[in-house]
């Protein structure tokens, strides 16, 4: 085994990704009823800004990311003149972000997701289910564990 696959090896071990799609209800609730109208405008109100952005900082495997993405789109489906939104998703671990960056995942998420959402965000593929492109679209995970300010930059 090589040095720097030693190095990778170790660093996974000793980081904790465990992540749930809308891990921390109520922080997600709050963030539906009192942050994302205040960001994003609301009714028929012309909103303040064109443009929203959000950073997922130590996105795991993605699940925050899209999870972020659905409230965004969920609410943007409610505006007149809904706001461009995009979230961006950074992690240290290079084999997190390779799975954030597939969208798919096992049916335990279930759990997690109600089946409203589900059928709405995700698509079914065998015994996965495929975030669907529309989110994927909003959510910006990179090709690799690079750095978030680079991230954001190139994405501009
Ligand atoms: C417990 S998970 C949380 C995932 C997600 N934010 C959530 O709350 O569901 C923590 C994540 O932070 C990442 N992490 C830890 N230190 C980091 C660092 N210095 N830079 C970037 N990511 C880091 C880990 O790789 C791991 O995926």
């Amino acid at each position: 085994m090589k040095p720097s696959e030693e190095a990778n090896d170790l660093l996974g071990d000793m980081l904790i990704g465990v992540t749930n799609f809308f891990r921390d209800r109520e922080a997600f609730e709050a963030l539906e009823r009192h942050v994302l109208s205040a960001l994003m405008g609301s009714g028929l109100e012309k909103p303040k800004r064109d443009e929203v952005r959000i950073w997922s900082a130590g996105c795991s495997t993605g699940e925050e990311a899209y999870s972020l993405a659905i409230l965004c789109t969920e609410h943007q489906k409610l505006e007149t003149n809904p706001v461009k939104v995009q979230v961006f998703a950074t992690d240290i671990d290079e084999r997190a972000i390779a799975t954030g960056r597939a969208g798919q995942y096992p049916e335990a998420i279930l759990t997690d997701v109600p089946p409203t959402r589900l059928r709405q965000y995700f698509v079914k593929d065998a015994q996965q289910y495929k975030v669907r492109k529309e989110i994927r679209e909003k959510s910006s995970l990179p090709s690799t564990a690079c750095c978030p300010i680079r991230h954001f930059l190139r994405s501009t």
